[in-house]
């Protein structure tokens, strides 16, 4: 294959952003930390978990130490795993299935690129993991996204240099990460349109075929 479209996870094919805010949300409430909401929410898209934490903690009264941080971490993480139970095929954005078929057909690789650790459970779960050709995750990196390395890993393990990979991301921090890589990308969700991506759509059933060919055409 000549050319790969690495897909970010959360808000990209799967509807896990909600339930990532609703994990913290429920963690905040109990930390008695007010006013959390869902313009925070938006920071916390595509970055790391512990950098996640840290936006919940902007609004604590008091500092937090590295020990009680990584418990409140994996406090987090159980509720989200709580949520992560109900995750079915209908959890899946819509066009993502329809997407992964297209590109398969095209011959194109498809990756994910995701700074999420539960990235395989939610792929199996959702039954799009027969889909990925590979999967780099949270497990595969040091750096959190605006820092490339979680596409290039992806790019690494699919054996395509950059240049012929395609980012589809819903946040800022992916579309920069993107950038920094050398690959072109594609932004979606609500707030595609001010991401600056070099493409942008709603959700990818918005994306017809003939769009896709010259996306794809822009690539490698
Ligand atoms: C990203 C989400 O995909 O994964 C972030 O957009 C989240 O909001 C990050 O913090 C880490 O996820 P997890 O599942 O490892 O806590
Ligand atoms: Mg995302």
């Amino acid at each position: 294959m000549e050319k790969c479209v690495i897909f970010d996870l959360d808000g990209v094919l799967v509807s896990t952003d909600e339930l990532h805010y609703q994990a913290w949300k429920r963690l905040a409430e109990e930390l008695g930390i007010r006013g959390f909401c869902r313009e925070d929410n938006k920071r916390q898209r595509g970055v790391s978990r512990m950098a996640s934490l840290e936006v919940v903690l902007e609004r604590a009264e008091r500092t937090y130490s590295m020990e009680e941080k990584q418990e409140l971490a994996k406090q987090k993480n159980n509720y989200y795993l709580e949520l992560l139970a109900n995750l079915d095929e209908g959890s899946r954005l819509p066009g993502a299935m329809e997407t992964l078929r297209y590109l398969r057909g095209q011959g194109v690789a498809s990756a994910v690129g995701s700074a999420s650790k539960n990235a395989i459970v939610i792929l199996e779960k959702t039954g799009l993991l027969p889909w990925i050709d590979k999967v780099s995750c949270g497990l595969d990196i040091t750096k959190s996204k605006p820092d490339p390395e979680v596409f290039l890993v992806a790019a690494k393990k699919v054996g395509l240099k950059p240049g012929q990979c395609l980012v589809v991301e819903d946040s800022a921090a992916g579309i920069q990460a993107a950038a920094a890589g050398g690959m072109k990308s594609l932004a979606v969700g609500p707030l595609s349109e001010t991401l600056g991506g070099d493409f942008c759509a709603v959700n990818l059933a918005e994306v017809t075929e003939e769009q896709w060919e010259k996306i794809l055409g822009s690539v490698g």
